[in-house]
């Protein structure tokens, strides 16, 4: 069993197949983290831990006497504000009488079978996996608040999951001001912090940085995830690299203002707490009412970066998006936004239809553009009707022809939105979030609507639901483009206006739950200009998203390669587009473009009728290895390759079948040297005895020689050039 309570040591151990986490309950009925790392067989790991008198660390009044005793020195499972610990807390929590002291000490706790799950927010599914439950229970035995730590235990995929919920025991409210998903105190060792940051056009680059004695505070205030901070971190080894090491990784699945704190303490313990940013938040907690935190992700590895990445992978292709719309194949889309803007007319997206059809693409999606009075950014966000001027007859007899082609359809939305100049806004002013008396942020021309409030989420139920209903819709583009300001309801009273940031969320989560439901079969690929909303939140709803505004395929490398570190490349909306690039200026060569797009969920985004008939036959190749390659791209294991070396001209990565018996390897070189080493990289996960094929040429060797020995390319020339390799085992 993969959770265990050994009672006379009151310790609880918790182990996944390369994993062991350790909590005990001590002398003071404090819960003590003890231990997360490589598994240590039957050992209580407290030996460990010494106490001494830490000058200024204050000891719980019943051990007076005991210097030595102190919550500000002990590692925490759980640490809250006010007891004397003086680390970054998890719990901030304001009783009747004014009071923010929260001393939590241990209750009870239950193991079950199974994975549990979440009522309002997105949870990491149990499905046949052989997963243990463990619950522990804490208390505040004045105020009577109780805290439910939640672990869910996956063995074989060596992920733990972790959740807290806050319950008001007493008959007087409490109101929360900090209520993180996880604290994790790591008391030994020197780490670094990897955390992927970015702006909107360059999301998710990873900042490595060692960690003073500081505190270091990486999140977003947006409302959502943002393209700024993602809800991830990496705390490593200074030493670990791609390939070995020691590395634990802390994922939120939250798309909403989040705050991860890492605090390097005074004699040098590391925490981490994760969770719903603090700033602009508060709950009330009635007597009886229940808070539930987020879900977050726990992995450690002891493989270096790619094998905690391929933690993460497996976690989120297979128990995060959900399983019904991973079965059905990915179809290859023409997005028509870099196609034709907001220009276009029923006529030009049959053509562009029509030539989608002609190149192999599966589907035309119709992106922002074609409802209410919207011909630019300024107006028509909240009506979603057709217009009609635009598209003659509607989009019923469009979706018809496009269909008749053999052709699917998808749709733009961005149904958190609404422009003042709409029908919507008109009618409902107070349905957008802003403060009384005082005039909004405005971006992009839009107002955010109030998620919180029911008639909202059903006026956007409605709407979506008769477009999915009427029309042969069969997926939708979700989409998202400000980050939020000005968070005030007009539906709530004063003292519950801190709530309104998380209901938000709630808010977009139950509507995304709603459609969801309604209509299983339709794919949602959520999007943030871009990838200003790439979480494990969303991606429970929409199994891919908009990866980035930036479709220039150097960037893209970047971008890529840097949401990795978390999320697998199917989940990773990837188009090609026009060269030059429309957000660079940048010439790139078709072939590059298609690799790069083609780890990821793909598809095209420019005008075929543009393209020359030489260039139209290359991205029919594509689109046919895309096909071929398709369960590599899908399921294959990642593995960012190259060292210093490589990595100085080129980025390189790596596909890899479960069973090691076909890899696929793409290497992109962005600076042509001349006279260079050629390009030289190790593969990596194949079946050392089995004898390879390397497609298209004679060469046929060992997986050991092409993992020890390495593999060279030919020397690269030109403008970008790029190659993909495909090694298959014969
Ligand atoms: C955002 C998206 C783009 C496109 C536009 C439409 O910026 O990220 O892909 O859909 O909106 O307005």
């Amino acid at each position: 069993m993969s959770v265990q309570y050994i009672e006379k040591e009151q310790l609880f151990v918790l182990e996944t197949k390369n994993s062991c986490y350790q909590m005990t309950v001590d002398r003071t009925g404090c819960l003590r983290h003890l231990y997360y790392g490589k598994r240590v067989g039957a050992v209580n790991m407290n030996y460990r831990y010494r106490t001494t008198d830490r000058g200024f660390s204050g000891n719980p009044y019943e051990q007076a006497g005991d210097r030595g005793c102190s919550f500000d020195v002990m590692p925490q499972e759980y640490s809250s504000y006010g007891a004397g610990d003086y680390r970054v807390s998890a719990l901030m929590a304001q009783a009747e009488n004014g009071s923010r002291t929260t001393d939590l000490r241990f209750d009870s706790f239950t193991i079950a079978e199974g994975k549990y799950e979440l009522q309002d927010l997105p949870f990491v599914r149990g499905l046949s996996d052989r997963v243990h439950t463990l619950t522990i229970r804490l208390k505040d035995r004045v105020t009577s608040l109780t805290v439910e730590l939640k672990y869910g235990i996956y063995e074989e995929k060596d992920v733990i999951t972790r959740t807290a919920s806050l319950i008001n025991d007493s008959d007087v409210k409490i109101r929360l001001e900090k209520a993180a998903s996880v604290c994790l105190d790591l008391p030994y060792g020197e780490y670094e912090l990897i955390h992927f940051t970015g702006k909107h056009c360059m999301e998710r680059q990873p900042e490595r940085q060692s960690i003073a004695q500081n505190i270091i505070t990486v999140g977003s205030r947006r409302g959502m995830s943002s393209h700024h901070n993602n809800p991830f971190v990496i705390l490593c080894d200074p030493h670990t690299d791609e390939d070995a090491g020691f590395c634990y990784g802390v994922m939120l699945m939250y798309s909403g203002s989040h705050k991860e704190e890492i605090e390097k303490d005074q004699t040098g313990n590391i925490r981490v707490v994760a969770g719903i940013h603090d700033d602009g938040f508060s709950w009330n907690l009635l007597p009886g009412g229940r808070f539930q935190t987020p879900e977050s992700i726990l992995a450690f590895s002891d493989e270096g970066l790619n094998g905690l990445s391929s933690r993460f992978h497996r976690i989120i292709r297979e128990n995060v998006c959900d399983p019904l719309l991973m079965k059905e194949k990915k179809p290859v889309l023409l997005n028509s936004w870099e196609a034709s803007y907001f220009n276009f007319d029923e006529n030009s997206i049959y053509e562009l239809a029509r030539e989608a059809k002609e190149l192999g693409m599966e589907m035309l999606v119709l992106d922002d553009g074609w409802f209410g009075e919207r011909n630019d950014d300024h107006r028509g966000l909240g009506d979603w009707f057709v217009n009609e001027q635009k598209l003659k007859g509607g989009l019923k007899p469009l979706i018809e022809k496009i269909n008749a082609l053999g052709l699917k359809f998808g749709l733009w939305v961005e149904p958190e939105m609404v422009n003042e100049d709409s029908n919507l806004y008109r009618n409902h002013p107070d349905w957008a979030l802003k403060d009384p008396d005082r005039l909004p942020v405005v971006a992009r021309n839009q107002l955010v609507l109030d998620m919180s409030r029911e008639d909202v989420r059903e006026y956007l139920f409605t709407c979506i639901s008769r477009l999915l209903g009427e029309n042969n819709i069969e997926y939708l583009k979700w989409d998202f483009n400000r980050s939020i300001s000005n968070v005030y309801s007009a539906a709530l009273p004063p003292e519950r206006q801190g709530e309104v940031p998380h209901r938000f969320v709630l808010g977009t989560y139950d509507l995304l739950a709603r459609i969801r439901e309604a209509f299983p079969h339709v794919l949602i690929e959520g999007c943030a200009g871009g990838g200003g909303r790439f979480d494990a939140g969303m991606l429970f709803y929409t199994p891919q998203i908009w990866c980035s505004d930036n479709t220039d395929p150097i960037a893209r490398l970047q971008i890529q390669r840097g949401t990795s570190y978390g999320y697998p490349v199917c989940t990773m909306g990837s188009h090609v587009s026009a060269s030059p690039n429309h957000q660079t200026g940048r010439t790139t060569p078709l072939n590059t473009r298609g690799i790069v797009a083609s780890s990821g969920a793909f598809g095209y985004e420019l005008n075929p009728a543009l393209l020359a008939e030489e260039e139209k036959q290359q991205i029919r190749e594509q689109i046919l290895e895309y096909h071929k390659y398709y369960s590599l791209y899908m399921r294959g294991t990642y593995y960012r390759l190259g060292g210093e070396e490589l990595n100085r001209n080129h980025v390189c990565w790596e596909l890899v079948s479960e069973d090691g018996s076909e890899a696929l390897v793409s290497l992109v070189t962005v600076n042509v040297e001349a006279n260079a080493h050629f390009p030289f990289l190790r593969l990596k996960g194949l079946q050392e005895d089995a004898v390879y094929r390397l497609e298209g040429t004679d060469l046929t060797v060992t997986g050991a020689a092409l993992m020890y020995g390495g593999y060279t390319t030919e020397e690269p020339r030109g403008n970008y050039p790029a190659v993909r390799l495909h090694f298959q085992k014969i």
